[in-house]
């Protein structure tokens, strides 16, 4: 295979540069065609670094136009430059002012990493490696800087400038120029740099802090969309409301700014003061927004507002710190939708989301720990193992260390490193001396990747008045760690007695069990508890209290008891699909199912929809069977994604279609009048409503489809409208084509709603798919520069159409390496992501297997690569 340089990046050997960079002015001079940076860098030696020593600068398709130091030109022998760099040969021993000049062409940047244009915007991306597309730069997270930053620009073209910290200066330039200057006093990697120049128009608002400063508010977006970022702004102000609240921490600048741009790699960025967001994350009214898209705008505008003390204030030493602030600012965005919103069903949902993506990237050729400790390309680490199970790991904290210890040694982490670049182990050792506490083996967590398997097996004896839980666990071997150690498990659980009551203990022996927790941190452990009357039923792993698979399973009998008694909302829902789970899995390995098993799974979940105590948003969770993907990962070998989704079908029909009259007056009794509000008891209204409806859809139930038509043509939201399109094309119902064709000509002109049914297109199970997926990219208005237009075609088929995706005739697997071939040339960040799709080929049944590695392999000899899908590449085929 052919890939741009290949090298590989050790954590062992970080070094602190012998030169830091200490103060940057910039100057962009930005015009239609091109745009003129000249960078005035303050230099300074360390105290250590010898005469001699050259200062190596970043650089990334730069082109040098001019250069000094200290307002003197250098010779050409004084310094090397080219495309990736620019090192100085032999700089002053002293404070100096490097001053470099390079021209960009913005507008050919597909790469959307440095500077580029959306939709005629100028906008930056520097996180992790894109400030060096901007200027040559120490280009790394451990350099802090202040930065000033001039723009000049056309008037017509660029009315708004805009740029991290406080305006300082603004005014006309002349020939239709202005210009306008913006100081950030808070010294910050270049990676948090942004720019923003173009023709927006915005929402202001303000917030006043707890101690009395009044920060200046303002949301930016394409002229017209004004209306669509009030939610938003409403969801930012609660953000910097709850994080005052509940961590103490109050925002430090006098402006706040977002802006919304079509064309951006990821979800949204924390640049100090300037946040840029995908449109899609923040855009949103009624008729064209579903509740999922309320609830990802809340989420990540927290996610990127929590940054600014847990990323920008203290920020990392180098990108293997990554999880640092990622995990950590993952879990205060969960933390601040479970105060907002309900604390189960967030859970729930984030467990789920867990299993879906993570568990199957840590049981694949891609697993890393959530601190890795060498790369070839940082940005195919930014992963839901460094986000998702980083944001477990800082849980498992709080969990050990309770709530008011956890934020102890919050609180000593931000004492010790305001202002800093910190590490994994910085971090640890706050919680550790703010509790008193060893941590060292808890740090493993950071340092192994592989899910670990927790085994139980339990006992009772009645005679001795004793019940004996022996804990197991284990974590499979992942790629470059053929060996694992044993983790520190905190095991939340509760003993049920026969009426379904907590059962307490009179002692308890074998392991460290605090009230509702035992804490698992060898191989094994016997835990013994004594003056037990009855045999319990136990509850374990609540709260899904550790990012493990249990893999020992109760009776259906217990489970079933679990899922109408157990007093932890979590191991309800989980019980539920427990059960589930073990009958599709019996099944796809030709184990029919007992009708006294379904009917009591049926039983199981016609009570928990008539439950009382119960609230909508749980029941839309609890009322559905396992997912295909979690079937087969949960069979682990041989898959064949086709036998389970035939498995899954009869499973959905035989489990629901004896309750359709059930099911059909609830979702009747659940129909309201009342005008959309994204509030949680209408949200949970709503996807319960759904949520029966495509359990009508699904399990074919008399009438069903022609009743999803109809609430599609009604719907007087995007939620209810999609929700119905969803559930017939998944099914492939009569009416699935039409509704699919009047979605395309109703929406198609709004391209964050044609997103929707790119999705749902892509994620239809049916023959033709590929055919039909062939036809929108060949398209040539189809706008193949747009990553979420390509994501929601090609990566939803990737991630969520396993039928399809690993057909047995290997088209799916061909179809997704073409496009990755063809797109790595436009966006590699887009095509590696897409092509990580590919993770699940050595579970598949060999046939398919066979499919995949001749894909992967057509596209290895496909011509030369990038190093992001390069990397995805190889380790995809070594794994
Ligand atoms: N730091 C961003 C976050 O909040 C992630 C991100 C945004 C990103 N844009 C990116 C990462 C581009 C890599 C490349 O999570
Ligand atoms: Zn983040």
């Amino acid at each position: 295979m052919r890939t741009e340089t290949e090298h590989t990046i050790y954590l062992k050997d970080y070094t602190p540069s012998p030169y830091r960079i200490v103060s940057v002015a910039l100057d962009f001079r930005i015009l239609a065609e091109q745009t003129r940076v000249q960078a005035q860098l303050t230099v300074e030696p360390r105290e250590t670094t010898a005469p001699g020593t050259p200062l190596v600068l970043d650089g990334d398709e730069l082109n040098l136009t001019s250069i000094a130091i200290d307002g003197l030109p250098l010779v050409l022998s004084a310094y090397a430059a080219d495309a990736n760099g620019l090192t100085i040969i032999e700089p002053p021993l002293r404070r100096f002012v490097l001053e470099t000049e390079v021209m960009l062409q913005p507008e050919g940047n597909t790469k959307l990493m440095g500077l580029y244009r959306s939709s005629g915007t100028w906008c930056t991306q520097c996180e992790p490696e894109g400030f060096r597309r901007i200027t040559y730069y120490l280009d790394r997270p451990d350099n802090l800087a202040v930065f000033k930053v001039r723009m000049t620009a056309p008037l017509d073209l660029a009315p708004v400038l805009l740029a991290n910290g406080n305006l300082v200066d603004k005014g006309d330039a002349g020939d239709g120029m202005h210009y306008a200057v913006w100081e950030d006093p808070f010294p910050k990697p270049a990676y948090l740099f942004a720019l923003v120049a173009g023709d927006l128009g915005s929402i202001t608002d303000s917030f006043t802090t707890a101690s009395g400063r009044k920060v200046e508010l303002g949301i930016y977006c394409t002229h017209g969309k004004e209306e669509q970022c009030l939610w938003a702004m409403d969801s930012l102000k609660r953000s910097m409301a709850w994080d005052e609240r509940r961590f103490g921490r109050e925002y430090d600048l006098d402006i706040f700014n977002i802006v919304a741009v079509s064309d951006f790699n990821f979800g949204a960025m924390e640049n100090k003061g300037l946040n840029i967001f995908n449109d899609k994350l923040v855009f949103a009214k009624p008729d064209t927004a579903t509740d999922g898209d309320y609830d990802g705008i809340e989420r990540v505008i927290a996610h990127e507002y929590f940054h600014n003390w847990t990323g920008n204030r203290i920020t990392c030493r180098d990108w293997f710190q990554l999880c640092l602030k990622e995990g950590l600012t993952v879990y205060r965005d969960q933390e601040f939708t479970s105060d907002e919103r309900s604390r189960a069903v967030k859970r729930i949902s984030d467990v789920a989301m867990l299993r879906r993506a993570q568990f199957p990237e840590d049981g694949g050729p891609l697993a890393h720990p959530p601190r890795p400790d060498q790369y070839r390309e940082i940005n195919n680490f930014y992963t839901t193992t460094v986000y998702e199970k980083g944001a477990e790991i800082v849980r498992m904290l709080a969990t050990l260390l309770g709530e008011a210890g956890f934020r102890k040694g919050m609180d000593l982490y931000f004492e010790r490193h305001d202002g800093e670049a910190t590490t994994i182990e910085a971090f640890l050792a706050a919680f550790a001396d703010a509790n008193g506490v060893n941590l060292d083996q808890f740090k493993t967590w950071y340092l192994q990747a592989g899910t670990p398997r927790l085994s139980v097996d339990e006992s009772y004896d009645a005679a001795a008045q004793t019940y004996t839980l022996k804990l197991k666990q284990e974590t499979p071997p992942t790629p470059g760690q053929p060996s694992k150690e044993a983790l520190v498990v905190p095991i939340k659980f509760g003993l049920l007695g026969p009426n379904g009551s907590p059962m307490g203990w009179s002692g308890v022996s074998g392991a460290e069990v605090r009230d509702d927790m035992i804490v698992l941190d060898g191989p094994s452990a016997e835990v013994t508890f004594t003056g037990i009357a009855n045999r319990p039923v136990p509850s374990l792993l609540r709260g899904f209290s550790a990012p493990v698979i249990l893999e020992s399973r109760a009776s259906q009998a217990d489970q079933l008891f679990l899922a109408r008694h157990d007093s932890d909302p979590f191991n309800r829902w989980q019980a539920l699909q427990d059960v589930g789970m073990d009958l599709a899995v019996a099944a796809v390995g030709g184990t029919a199912w007992s009708q006294e098993s379904i009917t009591a799974l049926s039983q199981a979940m016609a009570d928990t929809l008539a439950s009382t105590e119960l609230d909508d948003a749980f029941k839309a969770l609890a009322l559905a069977l396992p997912d295909e993907s979690l079937i087969g990962r949960t069979i682990g070998k041989d898959i064949d994604p086709s036998a389970i989704h035939a498995v899954r079908d009869q499973l959905l029909k035989a489990v629901f279609e004896p309750l359709a009259m059930e099911l059909l007056a609830a979702y009747r009794a659940l129909t309201s009048a009342a005008p959309y509000a994204p509030d949680p008891a209408s949200t949970g209204r709503r996807a319960l409503r759904n949520r029966l409806l495509s359990l009508l859809v699904a399990s074919e139930a008399a009438g069903a489809s022609g009743l999803a038509a109809q609430q599609y043509a009604q719907a007087s939201n995007m939620t209810d409208r999609l929700a119905a399109l969803a559930a017939s094309a998944s099914a492939g119902t009569a009416e699935a084509p039409a509704m699919l064709a009047d979605f395309r000509t109703r929406f198609g002109a709004d391209p964050l709603v044609l997103d929707k049914w790119l999705t749902v297109t892509a994620a239809a199970p049916r023959d033709g798919v590929i055919e039909d997926m062939k036809g929108i990219l060949d398209d040539p208005g189809f706008p193949k520069t747009n990553p979420n237009r390509l994501r929601a075609l090609v990566g939803t088929f990737a991630m969520s159409n396993p039928t399809q995706f690993a057909r047995a005739d290997g088209a799916g697997f061909r179809f997704v390496a073409d496009f990755v071939a063809e797109v790595d040339k436009i966006n590699p960040q887009v095509a590696a992501r897409v092509l990580t799709g590919f993770r699940i080929w050595p579970m598949l049944e060999s046939g398919r297997r066979d499919a995949a590695k001749a894909a992967l392999t057509g596209l290895q000899n496909s011509g030369t690569l990038s190093r992001n899908t390069g990397d995805i590449l190889s380790r995809m085929l070594a794994g």
